[in-house]
């Protein structure tokens, strides 16, 4: 079976967040497995591309509008990855630093998708399966079944995975102009409330859609900025199948991002050399237990609410406990972030910015990783936590309600409901509790409890596959 993920990010190539991971490991596993599957993904210019050898393999043009683009389709030639890697490069559009954010970011992902399907037809490539992610990558579906220049690919079962409802690339119908023609009489699949919708149109045409978590699925239904009609209507297509971690880049005893590894029976050494390392570079006591925070800055995370939880927390702990946060985003949180790790440097360390061998040390080094997420698709970094030993402390919200069960219910976290800065105070409170209350060995046992834990691919990798499978027949 030929696989062809499509998507923005992929790990290690470029990566903003949890969505290029799942791209780095799926197909790996699915390769693992026996299916033959590649990423495509723009080009972007980053380190990796340096790095690396990339070879030619096909040149073409796509009208955009009135522009005229040329675009080269690059392969990794190493098999780095294991799995095909394709770059989609547009001199000029796709061949710039960042991921995201420039001010015609709705055409060069217009032109990506674009230039990918030309190249498919042109070289009669035709997978047995299209598998699309997060909106990006939305019109696809759309294209291959109404776009006559694709006809060669009509017909080819298509997967859409939501990683973030979220966002959904709006555009206004003046982007239609800058499409290959069309059937104009199924302009309705693109729009949504009046506006071009590729997330809406990804779910209307695809033939069927996943979530990365079954509690995410469900709270599409009642909370989807706005798709929430869309997703309950097409839901006799959809299916939550949890994301996996990889195991092979996670794991302590052979990270080479981590100053010292260790193995499961020696976590308890382990993770106290890590946190001393981390303690002497940051200037905070080793002894206090250490609550981390990694992520993007942002509303969807929880990220404001952690300088009023730090103000109350270090008012009435008076020192009992110590604090990272790694990661970057909103300007102002930033900000005071900043502002306060001044004021509690002791007890304080931040980090701005995206550092991945950091944040490997730093779930190495931790005892609590918090997530106070409000929403949270699947979450991977209480994943990569828990394979640390890390007790992942987390609102009790998609993905990370149905990955982590409670210290009271006979698991190994805490989930919190009341997503608030004094809910995420007591919630804090309460791992201290815990922490004090437990002697050296039982936390030890807890531990390894945590890291083996399975959140392996293999498990997802099956279930995607009968997904296919199923559509094939
Ligand atoms: C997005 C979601 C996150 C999920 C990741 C990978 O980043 O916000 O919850 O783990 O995608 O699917």
């Amino acid at each position: 079976m030929r696989v062809i993920h499509f998507a923005a990010e992929c790990y290690p190539v470029a990566k903003v967040g949890g969505l290029a991971d799942v791209l780095g490991a799926l197909p790996k596993y699915q390769r693992k497995a026996g299916i033959t599957a590649s990423v495509v993904m723009p080009f972007y210019n980053k380190a990796f591309v340096q790095n690396n050898e990339l070879e030619i393999v096909y040149e073409g043009q796509i009208q955009q509008g009135h522009s005229l683009y040329d675009y080269h389709v690059l392969k990794e030639r190493s098999d780095l990855l294991g799995f095909e890697l394709i770059l989609i490069k547009i001199p000029g559009l796709l061949d710039r630093e960042e991921i995201y954010s420039y001010p015609d970011e709705s055409e060069q992902f217009l032109a990506f998708q674009h230039a990918a399907l030309n190249w498919l037809c042109d070289t009669n490539l035709r997978p047995d399966i299209i598998h699309c992610h997060d909106h990006h990558t939305g019109l696809i579906p759309f294209y291959i079944e109404n776009a006559k220049q694709f006809a060669y690919l009509k017909g080819v079962p298509t997967v859409a995975t939501v990683h973030n409802g979220q966002y959904q690339g709006w555009q206004n119908w003046d982007s239609a102009a800058l499409m290959p023609a069309f059937d104009t009489w199924r302009w309705g699949l693109l729009d949504w409330n009046g506006l071009i919708n590729p997330l809406a149109a990804l779910i209307k045409c695809c033939w069927a859609y996943t979530t990365v978590s079954e509690g995410y699925l469900h709270e599409l239904y009642t909370r989807a900025n706005g798709l929430e009609s869309l997703f309950k209507a097409e839901q006799d297509k959809s299916y939550g199948i949890v994301n996996g971690i990889d195991t092979d880049v996670w794991n302590t005893l052979t990270d080479p991002m981590l100053n010292h590894n260790f193995s499961q029976a020696a976590v308890k050494k382990g993770k106290e050399i890590s946190k001393k390392n981390i303690g002497e570079q940051y200037g905070m006591d080793e002894t206090l237990p250490l609550f981390v925070f990694i992520g993007r800055f942002a509303l969807e995370k929880g990220a404001d609410l952690l300088v009023s939880v730090f103000e109350s927390i270090f008012e009435n702990l008076k020192g009992q406990a110590n604090f990272f946060v790694l990661g970057s985003g909103d300007k102002n949180i930033e900000a005071s972030l900043l502002k306060i790790q001044k004021q509690f440097s002791q007890h304080l360390a931040l980090f701005i910015g995206y550092n991945e061998e950091l944040a490997h040390q730093v779930y190495a080094s931790a005892d609590f990783l918090l997530m106070p997420s409000r929403i949270e698709p699947c979450g991977l970094n209480q994943l990569y936590a828990m394979r640390y030993g890390t007790v992942p402390v987390v609102h009790a919200t998609g993905g990370l309600k149905d990955t982590v069960i409670d210290m009271n219910e006979g698991g190994y976290g805490i989930l919190f409901n009341d997503i608030t800065v004094s809910g995420i105070a007591e919630a804090i409170q309460r791992a201290l509790q815990h922490w004090n209350a437990t002697d050296q060995k039982q936390w030890t046992t807890l531990r390894k409890k945590l890291m083996k834990l399975d959140f392996s691919w293999e498990k997802s990798t099956r279930k995607y596959t009968e997904l296919y499978n199923k559509l094939i027949n």
